[in-house]
């Protein structure tokens, strides 16, 4: 920070649906430490910034729509002036009816945006004509990102009127595009650098913006750096999680378990604003299939508006929701067969035998991973074996249960929308021969600085240390897309292996000319560059080249091939290839009191030619732990005014060390590279591992359903916290009794 930094903070509401009666900021002003406060009057340009249409205001004005809204900031001398400042105004509300929850916004009618509809085949007549068929609901709950570092960012006020943004966010053009709208002034006069994340997931994809721009405001009013970190419970209040979800379904099946028809509407619970809901909700449907062929299906995607703060991105992006829902359905057509869920998964996996290969958005299924793949991970696991041990257990046990179960996960990887799968990089060789990197990804601890780097060596058969990848900044690469939809070494990777590769063209087109010696026996080979029979360290052939005036800097670009999906129809091919991946959990829950440990996890994951396999492990890990505690522990709790009452970790239980589970076999899915030409043929990885994390919400589901020997479905929704465990638990006891 530069030595006379002010700090901003916001001023938050403490209503969730109302309209302002009056807004008092004199002791605010005159409270210690004050330089400057703001209201949305005071900002010079854009007062609104929401990322895909309006609704997002920077700084609210007359109506207040959640808890924890910005109505005002301040800048003091210190950050801990600032917040006591921030908590002085007196703001007088008139309150209205809020919707908190997405029962209450469908009972209201509320929407962000309009229904969206995919549709395949005579569903109606498939359910009806099936020999089976069940109607349910089911609900999932939302999951705050937690990420380690807060939202933060830093406003540096420059010559000419010109803005340096130090953020943390995984979308620096967007940044860059809202701060120069915000103030009022050109792009290309606003930069924004960001060295690294301490973690994201999502939730500094767009919900990063709001912090950097306010900060902006004060830099360019005062003339001063200015900082505004949040600190954790308004993080946690004021920024955007997964979306809850509550879906209703009639599903269609035959004796063997097989899907016939399938009919559900998904409502996805955004909160007070679109944000990335349109995207978010279309992924869900997009994976409403998982692994499973659908042969007449029908889903809607509803875009639920409620008082509470805009739900954003978060690991997944909505496909975890779409997977949850159809795994539920499963695992209530294998109670209602009788049939092992893992059976009844298989038979449904899409397959060419009968065509049996489209998608209900009309994408075949071009390569079949996802059987294999199983089929190696129940040996691997040995869950036959297991799960008869278990069933024994459950038989001699009355209060300890336990239960094991295998999900599979298919993820598309791409950009929903088609025109953000673009990347571009910037690549210098310096004239000692090393070499500096810079592209358009961020880095939040997922490792893409190394991945992109690892490409950059590969390319001229040097030393890993010979690279230098620089903090991502609007300057050196523009107009970037978020880092996101798992494809950041997919699209950068790609596009500084595109500027390695104009820079490696020169310098052969130079040998080549230089040496006189034909193409073929100029090579780059471990540090060296080798022209014919003689052997030249690499920096002396970029000081020759130099010295002969060949330009040592290129930029790399690169668009993802084959990819569209047209939204009238709702077909096309929006994703350029799926990421598959199988995880096998095995829980204990005491039902008695519904509390419950993962004992062992195995996991196969598919990550095509693995770019970095520590890397990649430390991903499927991670993103397993991730997504089990969103399905396990994880708990967001509004009170009645709107206010969140799990805003800590005190009162937000995500796994601790001590949650991981205490056997966890992690295995990339060997010998099968992306059949795409993706980046050396591997396969995006960030994302797909969340969703392993069902795996242990079924196995949870059935252990307790072996209290009615497997015979009546739990009813348990998600998060499955021990106090909804035990409810369950309880149910089937009362079943048994009848
Ligand atoms: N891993 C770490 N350690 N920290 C993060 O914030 N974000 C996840 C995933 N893995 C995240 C992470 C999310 S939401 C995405 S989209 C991808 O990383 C983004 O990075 P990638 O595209 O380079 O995989
Ligand atoms: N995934 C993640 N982030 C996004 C997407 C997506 O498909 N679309 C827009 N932002
Ligand atoms: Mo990840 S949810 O696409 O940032």
């Amino acid at each position: 920070m530069p030595s006379n930094t002010l700090f901003a903070y916001a001023g938050l509401s403490h209503a969730s649906h109302a309209t302002i009666k009056s807004l008092d900021l004199d002791a605010v002003r005159s409270a210690h430490g004050v330089v400057s406060v703001i209201t949305a009057d005071d900002i010079p340009g854009l007062k609104d910034i929401g990322p895909v249409i309006p609704g997002d205001p920077l700084i609210t004005k007359s109506s207040v729509e959640f808890y924890g809204q910005v109505l005002f900031a301040v800048a003091a001398t210190s950050q801990s002036d600032a917040r006591r400042a921030a908590r002085l105004a007196r703001v007088e509300y008139d309150l209205l009816p809020a919707d908190l929850d997405i029962e209450a916004g469908r009972k209201a009618n509320s929407y962000v945006s309009p229904m969206h509809c995919q549709q395949k085949g005579n569903v109606d007549f498939a359910i009806d004509n099936a020999p089976f068929s069940l109607e349910g609901k089911f609900a999932s709950g939302g999951q705050e990102q937690m990420y380690l570092e807060g939202q933060v960012s830093i406003a540096i006020p420059e010559e000419n009127g010109n803005m340096l943004i130090h953020t943390s966010s995984q979308n620096p053009s967007e940044g860059q595009k809202l701060v120069a709208k915000v103030l009022g002034i050109d792009y290309s006069k606003v930069t924004v650098q960001v060295r690294r994340m301490g973690g994201a997931f999502g939730g500094k994809e767009t919900h990063a913006n709001q912090w950097a721009c306010l900060a902006a405001v004060f830099a360019q009013k005062t003339k001063r750096p200015v900082r505004l970190r949040l600190a954790r419970a308004d993080d946690f209040s004021s920024t955007g999680k997964r979306h809850p979800f509550e879906s209703q379904y009639r599903v269609g099946f035959d004796k063997e378990g097989r899907i016939r028809g399938l009919d559900v509407d998904l409502y996805g619970g955004c909160g007070m604003s679109a944000d990335l809901s349109n995207a978010i909700v279309d992924r869900a449907m997009f994976h409403i299939d998982n692994c499973y062929y659908l042969p007449a299906v029908r889903v809607r995607g509803y875009r639920v508006k409620t008082h509470t703060v805009s739900n954003t991105a978060f690991r997944g992006f909505g496909g975890p929701q779409g997977i949850l829902a159809i795994e539920n359905i499963i695992e209530q057509i294998a109670t209602a067969t009788g049939i092992d869920p893992l059976k009844v998964r298989e038979r449904n996996f899409y397959t060419d035998e009968g065509n049996r290969n489209r998608t209900h958005y009309a994408q075949t299924i071009e390569q079949h991973i996802i059987e294999p793949l199983v089929t190696r991970l129940t040996e691997t696991s040995d869950y036959y074996e297991r799960r008869k041990d278990i069933r024994k257990f459950n038989v001699d046990n009355d209060v300890l249960k336990r239960g094991i179960s295998l999900t599979p996960v298919k993820f598309g990887i791409s950009f929903t929308m088609q025109h953000m799968n673009q990347a571009g990089a910037l690549l210098h060789i310096y004239t000692d021969g090393s070499i500096q990197l810079n592209h358009g990804g961020t880095e939040m601890g997922q490792g893409l600085y190394t991945k992109v780097a690892q490409i950059v060596a590969r390319e001229f058969s040097v030393d890993l240390s010979r690279i230098t990848c620089t903090a991502t900044r609007t300057d050196k690469v523009p107009n970037t897309s978020p880092t996101a939809a798992s494809s950041g070494s997919d699209l950068n990777g790609m596009a500084a292996r595109d500027a390695a590769t104009k820079l490696k063209k020169r310098l052969c087109d130079f040998a080549e000319k230089h040496f006189s010696t034909p193409r073929s026996s100029i090579s780059f080979n471990n540090g060296q560059i080798i022209v014919g029979k003689e052997k030249y360290p690499f920096e002396d052939i970029i000081k020759l080249a130099y010295h002969h005036r060949v330009s040592l800097s290129a930029t790399g670009y690169y668009r993802t091939p084959k990819i569209y999906y047209d939204r009238e129809t709702a077909t096309g091919r929006p994703f350029f290839y799926f990421a598959y991946g199988a995880a096998v959990a095995e829980t204990i829950i005491d039902t008695l009191s519904g509390e419950y440990r993962i004992l062992r996890v195995d996991i196969c994951q598919d990550v095509g030619q693995s770019l970095n396999p520590a890397i990649d492990i430390g991903q499927i890990e991670g993103g397993f732990v991730q997504g089990m505690g969103w399905l396990t522990t994880e708990e967001l709790k509004w009170e009645q005014t709107g206010r969140l009452a799990s805003h800590g970790p005190a009162t937000y239980k995500i796994p601790a060390v001590g949650d991981t589970p205490s056997e966890f076999n992690v295995e990339l899915f060997p010998n099968s590279p992306n059949t795409e030409a993706t980046i050396f043929h591997s396969k995006a990885v960030g994302e797909p591992p969340l969703v392993l994390g069902i795996s242990a919400w079924t196995a949870i589901r059935d252990a307790i359903a072996s209290i009615a020997e497997y015979r009546v479905s739990p009813i348990l929704d998600a998060p499955a916290t021990p106090e909804q465990v035990l409810a369950a638990c309880d149910h089937l006891r009362s079943s048994r009794a009848l």
